[in-house]
């Protein structure tokens, strides 16, 4: 199993943990900002809990008032005050709902934004450790888990409370007797809940984690679908959802078993009271000090008493879900690992050069330097071109650059000031960026170039020619509106090379850093690029990882790379006259193409 694949049958484990204050307390505070709709919220409940005991009393009044006389008649004020109370009941169910609804979704649009706002901010690294499925599964699942907890949690616990008190009231206050009969069987249900609440929630939580793991599974290898199907690892992919819903299946047997035990003996504790009842009310009855309308009254209040009892066992595994999720979400929120800004950061300027002094930088803390004691200059206005073999650590330069990393030891200078110095979207606005992949995002070609910046369309159409995107443009059905698809498909690599341009020349930045790419583009699109490349690095400092001859011939510098050093630099012809790595390295590259060039 891959070490991707392995983060599935370990992470999202939740571990047992009893309800904890201070999650609760934290969570609480999502809910202030509407305290006024949860005080209504209240006294709606309150008053939901009087009118659950209503019902007891009109058919303790039909009964010994009209049907134990044998007549219905003049029973009709009654039964109009009934089908009122069911109406107000209706009311002040709906209020309650409705309420609830609202002020559970509001405060989960606030925590699903601000973990959006917390994961936009975090850095590089943080996105090479957390498998996207992980991420997903707190801003939506996790999430929705707080509002279960809000919805049939938390506030229906404290509605049961309230029925509950009102049912235990309206008993003692109609027939003490009758109420310590009901009640006394109580704790022997209590003792059961708890039981059952031991077995059931360890399995639950046990559920809960094998099902995210099954969420996150799914959702990377359908994004590597076309890699599963090209590599035939259809089985064994299939092979791992097998084993991750087998796990899944286990523990829900065990929940679902759990709850298979519970519900009976419940079912026959509840009988065994109703038994009760009777069997004290016949001594009662026979003596006149009970009537037959309030032993029916009893049995339908201790009915609805020991539903929320029973389903107590039910919240209890819903708050325990959701203080998992709660967990988790806050872990996230906690997590700090996002590239500093100096609260006194300077603003951003580059005339002169910049420079990398020293720089030495490892991808994990501790880890193999990928670049070791680097020093270099990018001047204004020159072309800096960068090869070397795979993995030389060309394209871990321009990560430190733009500072989606920051430099373990040495450091990156902009015109002599240290790039941490400087306000992080500042820096990172001097540099135009264009990757081998390009990231292109469903929606319009616009919107793809634009990004969330204000249309210009002056400039718009000035990047368009200078990126020769407008035969693109021109052939595509419905021009910059055509829809190109989840991400990009019906553009080829090479005019998504071109959508790269066209989206960092609009942010108008000073220094261009380039990843060729490697792909397949077809020739005519490749010229393009070529010329795009050109006319940009006539205004443009360029700083490229080269993978192209053209590019390498027009650098005025070239840094040869190896094992996360510059072992030469010189410009082209100096560097092939030496004889070195660098000529070395483009005889392999571009034996065919140099063929004519003098001096190979
Ligand atoms: N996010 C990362 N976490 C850990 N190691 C990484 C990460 N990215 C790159 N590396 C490692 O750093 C080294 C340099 O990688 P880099 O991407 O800079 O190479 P490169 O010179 O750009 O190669 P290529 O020409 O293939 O693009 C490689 O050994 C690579 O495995
Ligand atoms: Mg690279």
């Amino acid at each position: 199993m891959s070490e991707s694949t392995n983060t599935f049958f370990q992470s999202d484990q939740v571990e047992q943990r009893p309800l904890r204050h201070a999650l609760l307390l934290r969570l609480i505070g999502y809910l202030k900002p509407y305290w006024v709709g949860l005080a209504a919220l209240l006294l709606l409940m309150a008053a939901g809990a009087a009118l659950e005991v209503l019902p007891s009393e009109f058919t303790l009044r039909l009964i010994d008032h009209h049907l134990a006389q044998g007549t219905l008649s003049g029973a009709g004020p009654l039964l109009l005050a009934f089908l009122g109370f069911l109406a107000l009941a209706f009311l002040v169910n709906l209020a309650r709902y409705l309420l609830l609804a609202w002020v559970g979704q509001m405060a989960m649009l606030d925590l699903r934004m601000q973990l959006f706002d917390h994961l936009m901010r975090r850095s590089t690294h943080f996105f090479h450790r957390n498998p996207v499925g992980r991420l997903m599964t707190r801003v939506i699942s996790d999430v929705q888990n707080l509002n279960e907890m809000f919805s049939s949690g938390f506030v229906a616990i404290v509605g049961d409370a309230l029925s509950l008190i009102a049912i235990v009231v309206w008993m003692y206050l109609k027939h003490p007797g009758m109420a310590t009969v009901a009640l006394g069987i109580m704790p022997i249900l209590l003792i059961v809940t708890e039981i059952f609440r031991r077995h059931a929630s360890e399995a639950f939580r046990e559920t809960q984690g094998r099902y995210a793991a099954i969420q996150a599974f799914l959702q990377e290898q359908l994004s590597g679908m076309s890699l599963v199907q090209l590599n035939a690892q259809e089985g064994r992919s299939r092979e791992g959802f097998t084993l991750l819903n087998q796990k899944y299946l286990q523990a829900f047997i065990r929940t679902i078993f759990a709850y298979a035990v519970f519900f009976p003996v419940v079912e026959f504790i509840t009988s065994g009271i109703l038994a009760a009842l009777i069997f004290y009310a016949g001594f009662k009855l026979q003596s006149g000090a009970l009537t037959l309308g309030l032993l029916l009254a009893f049995i339908q209040q201790s009915g609805r008493f020991f539903r929320p009892i029973r389903e107590l066992a039910e919240r209890y595994n819903v708050m325990q879900t959701a203080m998992a999720s709660s967990e988790r979400i806050f872990h996230l929120l906690d997590n700090r690992e996002a590239i500093p800004e100096a609260p006194d950061a300077r603003p951003a300027r580059f005339e002169r050069e910049i420079r990398l002094e020293e720089v030495s930088f490892a991808y994990e803390p501790g880890g193999r330097e990928v670049v070791r004691d680097l020093s270099g200059s990018i001047p204004k206005g020159r072309r800096i071109a960068v090869v070397g073999h795979t993995g030389a650590g060309k394209s871990t330069l321009i990560n430190l650059l733009m500072r989606f990393y920051d430099v373990g030891s040495g450091r990156i200078t902009v015109d002599g000031e240290d790039l941490r110095t400087l306000k992080v979207a500042e820096a990172r606005g001097l540099f135009g960026l264009v990757l081998q992949d390009v990231f292109i995002f469903s929606g319009t070609l616009e919107s793809n170039i634009l990004l969330d910046r204000p249309k210009d369309v002056n400039r718009l159409a000035d990047v368009l020619t200078q990126s020769q995107m407008e035969d693109l443009v021109g052939r595509l059905p419905e021009g910059l509106a055509t829809q190109v698809g989840e991400r990009g498909q019906r553009l080829s690599a090479g005019e998504r090379q071109l959508v790269a341009f066209a989206r960092m020349l609009y942010g108008n930045p000073q220094v261009l850093l380039l990843d060729e790419a490697t792909a397949n583009i077809d020739s005519e699109t490749e010229h393009k690029i070529q010329r795009v490349i050109e006319q940009v690095s006539h205004r443009l400092t360029t700083f490229t990882i080269a993978h192209r001859l053209s590019t390498i011939r027009e650098a005025d510098e070239i840094w040869v790379m190896d094992q996360g050093r510059i072992v030469e630099r010189g410009t082209h012809e100096a560097l092939l006259r030496r004889g070195g790595v660098y000529a070395g390295l483009v005889r392999l590259q571009f034996g065919e193409e140099l063929g004519t060039v003098p001096g190979i």
